[in-house]
This record gives structure tokens, C-alpha cells and sequence, in this order.
């Protein structure tokens, strides 16, 4: 059975230190210009039901860069669009493609295709986690500041996709989260349950960065979410990262964001654009983390 990354759980602690370590040494060899191409002749299928930009030119350069192909499907030109059902639309890509990667509104929509895959099915974003993300930022904290296990993370603003993911890794990288979240935009229980007593809930976020080691935020409307954007500004109020609230966490901490930002919501100027910021590191580390992730799935790591 093909092994897939839907969730930062469907790899082991130690699986996910080696993709990190994978990636430190792949941004390397990229850096001195080394050829390395273990996707030689391998195809990837992409697969985009929502916008992006970091993602999908991590994927498709990553690709190229590894000596395959990746092939960009949107549901405007495919079939997919057109209703053709999840398990069939499966089955034909996974016979023609080596790996694919799907950005896709419900979380129960990439599980079924995956089911369905005989290929791995590496999960690009959907409505409730965003697991890449989670890979590059992990490396970047780790080329930053050493080890992220047993430090201190405070996430600010929208219990979504990202959040998810950040207490998933809280868990699998054993680290503490401290969710700062207005009523009403929690996490879901269930994912922070699981998660036990490592990840904490705050409403008031000055209280939730106190002595952090990173703190991180996101839009506070996520994709799928445009027509609530002005409520969400007002619910939302209080919550943006500016150099006061970063003030709080510990003096060398690091602020990430996934991007795309909205400077003057969830972050101010002044914080993304400043020194404890490590916003295009993160960004360029999609491209290493994925590649890592790539041969991971693929069984050709090393
Ligand atoms: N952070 C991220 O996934 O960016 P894109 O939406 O541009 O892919
Ligand atoms: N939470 C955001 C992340 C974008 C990369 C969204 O889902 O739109």
C-alpha cells in the first residue's frame, strides 16, 4: 500500500526529524549547485481546487529540480470539475503518475481519493490541515534556533487549517502550543484532545506569548471563508501581532507566518517586516521540506 502524508500523523516522530534533517541537506546541495535527480522519469500530479502560489512552485520546482515532472491540474480543465467521481478520478491519475498532491476543500475529500491511490497522496492543504507547511516551518526554527522540542509556541488568531496542523506537530515534534483564539474560532476539540495537556487555550493572546520561544499567526478568513472576512475583522479584534504582543514572548523569539499576510490585520508592518521575523525563510523551506518529503514517500531517502 502506498504511504501518503495527509496529516503530520501519518509519519513517525523519528520519520519526521529525518525529513527535516533531509531537507537542511538538500537546501545545501542546492545551495552548491549539485545535481541530484532521484525522480528521473517520475511524474507528479498536482492537483489545485484552490489558489497558491508558494505551494505550487515548491512542487513543480522541486520536481524539476529532482529530474521528473509535475503536471498542474485544475478542476476548470479536468474532468474533476466536471463531477467525475473522487474514486475514479483516483484510480486513472494514480495509474499514470508516480505521486500526487491535492489542495482541496474537505479533508474527507483527499482521505477518499487517497484510499483510492495506489500512489502516495501528499495532502497540500484542505479546509483542515495544511501539513507542508508544517515541514518547512519546523526546518526553518530548527536552522534558526536548534531543536523546537520542549519550547514554547503560542499560535495567534483562527483555530483553521494551520492550527491544526501546529498541534499535530506540537505532538509529533513534542513541543507546547499556546492558542490564543477569540470564542467561537476554536480549534477542533477533537484535534486538541488528542494533544493532551501540551497545547493550552487562551483568549487573551498577551497572556498566551508570555515567555514563547515563536510566536505565529494566519489570516484570520482562510480560503472558502472571503465573504466572512469583515466579521471575522471585528471578532478578530485584538489579536494582531504587532511589536508590543511579540514584546511578551522571549527576547530571541522568532515570528512565522505561512503567507500570503495581511499587514495591518493579523500582523503588523513592523513585526513581518522586522528582525525576529523568518517569513521567506519559511517560504523558501516549502521548497527543501517537500523535496525531503518527496523521497520520504517515495522510499528513496537517504
Ligand atoms: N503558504 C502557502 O501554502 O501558500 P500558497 O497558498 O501560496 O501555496
Ligand atoms: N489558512 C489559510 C492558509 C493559506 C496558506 C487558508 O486556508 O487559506
Amino acid at each position: 500500500m502506498a504511504k501518503h502524508f495527509l496529516t503530520l500523523l501519518d509519519l513517525t516522530p523519528a520519520e519526521l526529524n529525518d525529513v527535516i534533517n533531509r531537507a537542511i541537506e538538500l537546501k545545501r546541495m542546492r545551495n552548491e549547485g549539485e545535481i541530484y535527480e532521484p525522480m528521473k522519469n517520475k511524474v507528479m500530479g498536482m492537483i489545485f481546487e484552490k489558489s497558491s502560489t508558494r505551494t505550487r512552485i515548491s512542487f513543480e520546482a522541486g520536481m524539476a529540480q529532482f529530474g521528473g515532472h509535475a503536471i498542474f491540474l485544475s478542476p476548470r480543465d479536468t474532468q474533476l470539475g466536471r463531477g467525475e467521481p473522487i474514486e475514479d478520478s483516483a484510480r486513472v491519475i494514480s495509474r499514470m503518475c508516480d505521486i500526487i498532491m491535492i489542495r482541496t476543500f474537505e479533508h474527507e475529500k483527499i482521505k477518499k481519493f487517497a484510499e483510492y491511490s495506489n500512489v502516495p497522496v501528499i495532502n497540500a492543504l484542505t479546509d483542515d490541515y495544511h501539513p507542508c507547511q508544517l515541514l518547512a516551518d519546523i526546518q526553518t526554527y530548527v536552522e534558526h534556533r536548534g531543536s523546537i522540542q520542549g519550547k514554547t509556541v503560542t499560535w495567534v488568531g483562527d483555530g483553521n487549517n494551520m492550527c491544526h496542523s501546529y498541534i499535530n506537530a506540537a505532538r509529533q515534534f513534542d513541543f507546547n502550543l499556546n492558542i490564543a483564539v477569540p470564542e467561537g474560532y476554536d480549534p477542533i476539540e477533537s484535534i486538541v484532545e488528542a494533544a493532551g495537556d501540551r497545547v493550552k487555550i487562551f483568549r487573551n493572546p498577551a497572556d498566551a506569548v508570555k515567555d514563547s520561544d515563536l510566536v505565529v499567526t494566519d489570516v484570520w478568513a482562510s480560503m472558502g471563508q472571503e465573504e466572512e472576512q469583515k466579521k471575522r475583522e471585528a471578532d478578530f479584534e485584538g489579536f494582531m501581532v504587532d511589536s508590543e504582543l511579540m514584546s511578551l514572548a522571549k527576547d530571541d523569539a522568532l515570528f512565522m507566518h505561512c503567507l500570503p499576510a495581511h499587514r495591518g490585520e493579523e500582523v503588523s508592518a513592523e513585526v513581518i517586516d522586522g528582525p525576529q521575523s523568518v517569513v521567506f525563510d519559511e517560504a523558501e523551506n516549502r521548497l527543501h521540506a517537500q523535496k525531503a518529503l518527496i523521497e520520504c514517500l517515495m522510499g528513496t531517502m537517504k
